[in-house]
């Protein structure tokens, strides 16, 4: 059998098919719906192919690094619908608008089974890439959906059972923009001023090509770390900026490592967005935790710098629990990762360059959010309790794991109520190698949804104001979230973002029923 990480080393030459079927194999995929063709009544105002394909880009001197690839292509839409990041893997920019009505014609052009999910979008079922939905190479999936979102930074990535975790590691992810009118109306700076970076580690060999995971199950069980930081696909990310404010996007893209962001200069972190949008109001902090899936819109002005003047955005120390900073045992591990998970290092460099023109004020208001109580949820007395355990060296909800169409009765919703959920991560006691935790940061589909209230907690630089479809719980931590299920009925996926926690089955669906329409 070929390991993944052999199976990365070699997608460039040739050896993918013979990799990907060993995978498939060993998952047993269950067998695709019809792939989704193009309706003719519906009426995009942005139509775009996007293809996931084998392509190699120039992330360092010597060979360039063989990537799978999302590539997209404008078929009718605003020409700034589309945009590519130059030298990176990264798949196109999407930028839409609240209320545009997008179609997406996907095809597969990888060996491996895939679908496009888009994480933190509200559409219905059949767009959302379950696994369920994947198709195989040569097949075009149709999206078409409405973007209900208001204003805020989300993102796409595949969604395959089993096979997520190697296929995000190859390239296959990028950002899907969305802007509205309250957004505007603040006047936060845009165009060039507004600046996504999306934060990922990788690791390379000597001749330059990825490095997955070592085939080592505890490896798997803590979840891949590479060795370098890499933002938008570039290694030592130099931004060079103007004396004035900008809008940081930051999303991390890393499969299982946690950033815990700071300015090195000691400055406080402004933030004015999360997962779903914009604040209320902009709120500081000295840190903040920014977990695998999660987003940050930062305001950062650097009018106060002198022209020529660094300053840079780095991950401060952290503890990790017992599981994650393990620096001894079995594996990998035991020889010494040279970045583990929660040590210090620098993720870009700002190089304030160029005089700023206009000066902006920190708006003090940023967007209006209509709160949800817990007296409004239908299971206020007894809320849904999610406890992240691990069973039989498996990490596990409420002692489950991913079946593909499996739903439990105390995982089915209604439409249109409001509920409180509980996640739990106080720790699975005693396993094979001492105690187990982990932090783990827990993720719906389809909803976005506000946190009530953290417990247990050791670390703070948490933001959970606003709008969240994905939340950090470090070790001893539990979380009472509000969601509401809105609008659409069918398999969702709710999962951890460690995407090697959820590729061993830390995910589960939930199911929207209608009981109206059951008539
Ligand atoms: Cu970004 Cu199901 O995930
Ligand atoms: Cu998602
Ligand atoms: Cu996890």
């Amino acid at each position: 059998m070929i390991s993944r990480r052999q199976f990365l080393r070699y997608t460039g030459a040739g050896a993918t098919a013979l990799a990907a079927g060993g995978i498939n194999t060993l998952l047993h995929f269950s067998q695709a719906e019809a792939a989704r063709t193009l309706t003719t009544d519906f009426n995009p105002d942005l139509d775009i192919a996007l293809k996931a394909t084998p392509s190699k880009v120039q992330i360092f001197p010597g060979s360039p690094t063989s990537v799978w690839s999302y590539q997209g292509r404008l078929i009718k839409g605003d020409a700034g619908s589309l945009s590519h990041i130059e030298r990176s893997y990264l798949g196109p920019i999407i930028r839409v608008r609240t209320g545009q009505k997008v179609r997406i014609r996907f095809t597969n052009e990888v060996a491996d089974e895939t679908i496009v999910h888009w994480h933190g979008l509200h559409v219905p079922a059949d767009m959302d890439g379950h696994p369920r939905l994947v198709i195989p190479k040569g097949q075009t999936y149709v999206y078409e959906f409405e973007i209900r979102n208001r204003a805020g930074t989300y993102w796409y990535h595949p969604h395959p059972h089993g096979i997520t975790g190697p296929q995000v590691y190859g390239g296959l992810a990028g950002l899907f923009l969305v802007s509205d009118a309250e957004e505007r109306s603040t006047g936060l700076p845009d165009g060039k001023f507004d600046i996504p970076l999306v934060i990922q580690d990788r690791t390379f060999d000597n001749r330059n090509q990825l490095v997955y995971l070592s085939g080592h199950r505890m490896e798997r069980m803590t979840g891949f770390l590479g060795e370098r930081i890499l933002v938008n696909g570039i290694s030592d990310f130099n931004l060079k900026a103007a004396r004035t404010a900008y809008r940081l996007r930051l999303l991390n893209g890393s499969n299982s490592r946690i950033y815990k962001l700071a300015w090195n200069n000691g400055s406080l972190l402004t933030v004015i967005g999360t997962d779903g949008g914009l604040l209320e109001r902009p709120v500081e902090r000295r840190y903040v935790m920014l977990a695998p899936g999660e987003r940050l819109d930062l305001w950062a002005d650097f009018s106060r710098f002198s022209t020529g003047s660094d300053l840079r955005l780095v991950s401060l120390p952290f503890d990790i629990g017992s599981l994650g900073s393990r620096r001894t045992g079995p594996g990998r591990m035991s020889s010494g990762h040279p970045l583990p998970n929660g040590s210090g290092f620098s993720i870009l460099k700002v190089n304030v360059n160029q005089e700023g023109g206009e000066s902006r004020t920190l708006p003090e208001t940023l967007s209006t959010i209509g709160k949800y109580r817990l007296r409004d949820a239908v299971n206020r007395e007894q809320p849904r309790r999610i406890d992240l355990v691990m069973r039989h060296m498996t990490w596990t909800l409420n002692g489950r794991t991913f079946r593909m169409q499996d739903v439990a009765a105390d995982e089915k919703v209604r439409l249109n109520t409001l509920e409180a959920w509980d996640f739990i991560n106080e720790g699975s006691g005693m396993g094979m190698m001492g105690a187990m935790d982990m932090p783990h940061p827990m993720h719906l589909h389809g909803m976005q949804f506000q946190v009530l209230q953290r417990s247990g907690v050791r670390h703070h630089g948490y933001v959970d104001d606003g709008w969240k479809d994905t939340v950090l719980l470090m070790p001893g931590e539990r979380i009472r979230l509000l969601v509401r299920y809105s609008d659409y009925t069918g398999l969702f996926l709710y999962h951890c973002h460690n995407l090697e926690h959820e590729d061993m089955g830390m995910m589960r669906n939930y199911l929207v029923e209608n009981p109206a329409a059951k008539a």
